[in-house]
């Protein structure tokens, strides 16, 4: 029987190419010139046509064996070179295994997250108001006129198109109230840019968390211990906090609120610049011409608002003495945050 002839000749010019095989590449090419669907065995199994009927099953057996010999003969090899590869690189076990780099989260993102928590806690939720904003947003209904004075706080970056970076996230306290109505509870953090010189303490863009709070019947008493608690999550429960007056142009009265931080060592001294208090947020009751400009009856409603800055917080939380390390982007200070 020709087919019986062909299969015995097959088999043997396998075995001898076989032998010959050197590495993966070779044998791949082996297996494709006998096993693919255009191969060697495959040309065989569409010659079963031809056969006659009785000898057919046969054949088929034959031709069956000779196919899952040639497989196995293959993947046994296979098996072979993968070991062998293994045994020719001349691993060292003893050597320290390659360590990988797991990022890690930013020091202020953490910062954020914390305060973000605090303040969801009690009923807060989270707002945003944009980076590139209209004068009218960052200062005019913030009760900002143009050419008044109050501008000189903030050296703003304008844009081209008359728009602003913001120089503060108390925009987001217009745009939400434009778009809601009282009861308001709302903290709001984000980045906000400022035109200052470079230092220590002070760098081109930062970050603040905006709050506000607008209801009926809301006294200063109420912002004094909503910050109080704020002050004793953040920095444990015996901390000292002093309120200031102080003046914004959308909040009347206006405070800022220190924290006690004590002047142990040398750099307790430097920071609080050796009055032992630091000061860590701005706040007030929001003024009433604010309300007129978001259209909501100021004879009705009240309200308090503050702003935290945050490198501020985290510089005290993690002891980082240098603002511009936050925005180097340098792996060496960020893993020491994991
Ligand atoms: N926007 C102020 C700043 O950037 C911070 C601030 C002060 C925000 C008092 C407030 C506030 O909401 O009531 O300096």
């Amino acid at each position: 029987m020709l087919i019986s002839k062909k299969i015995k000749e097959i088999k043997e010019e396998f075995y001898l190419k076989l032998s010959d095989i050197k590495n993966r590449d070779q044998l791949d090419a082996l297996s494709n010139k006998f096993l693919s669907r255009r191969g060697l065995i495959a040309s065989l199994f569409s010659m079963m046509g031809d056969i006659d009927p009785l000898d057919r099953p046969k054949a088929g057996n034959e031709l069956n064996s000779l196919k899952e010999l040639i497989s196995k003969e293959i993947s046994l090899s296979k098996d072979k070179f993968a070991s062998a590869v293994v045994d020719n690189l001349n691993i060292d076990y003893s050597l320290p295994g390659k360590s990988k780099n797991v990022g890690s989260v930013h020091p202020l993102t953490k910062t954020i997250l914390l305060i973000e928590n605090i303040f969801m806690k009690i009923g807060f939720s989270l707002a945003y108001g944009p980076e590139i904003d209209t004068d009218f947003y960052n200062f005019e209904a913030l009760n900002i006129p143009k050419h008044h004075p109050a501008r000189d706080m903030q050296d703003t970056f304008y844009l081209n198109d008359g728009n602003v970076l913001r120089t503060h996230t108390s925009n987001s306290q217009i745009h939400f109230m434009m778009k809601n109505n009282p009861p308001i509870r709302i903290i709001a953090p984000g980045r906000v840019y400022r035109n200052e010189d470079i230092s220590v303490r002070s760098y081109c863009l930062f970050h603040q968390i905006e709050g506000l709070y607008v209801d009926t019947n809301v006294s200063f008493a109420d912002l004094k211990s909503l910050l109080n608690y704020f002050a004793r999550e953040l920095f444990g429960n015996d901390v000292k906090t002093r309120f200031r007056p102080s003046y914004f142009p959308f909040t009347e009265p206006s405070a800022e609120m220190d924290v006690y931080w004590g002047l142990d060592s040398e750099s307790d001294k430097r920071i609080t610049k050796g009055t032992g208090w630091l000061e860590i947020l701005g706040c007030g009751m929001v003024d009433p011409e604010v309300f007129n400009n978001v259209n909501y009856d100021s004879s009705k409603y009240s309200g308090y608002a503050f702003g935290v800055g945050i490198e501020r917080i985290a510089m005290l939380l993690y002891g980082v003495e240098d603002i511009r390390e936050f925005y180097k982007g340098d792996t060496r200070f960020l893993g020491q945050f994991k």
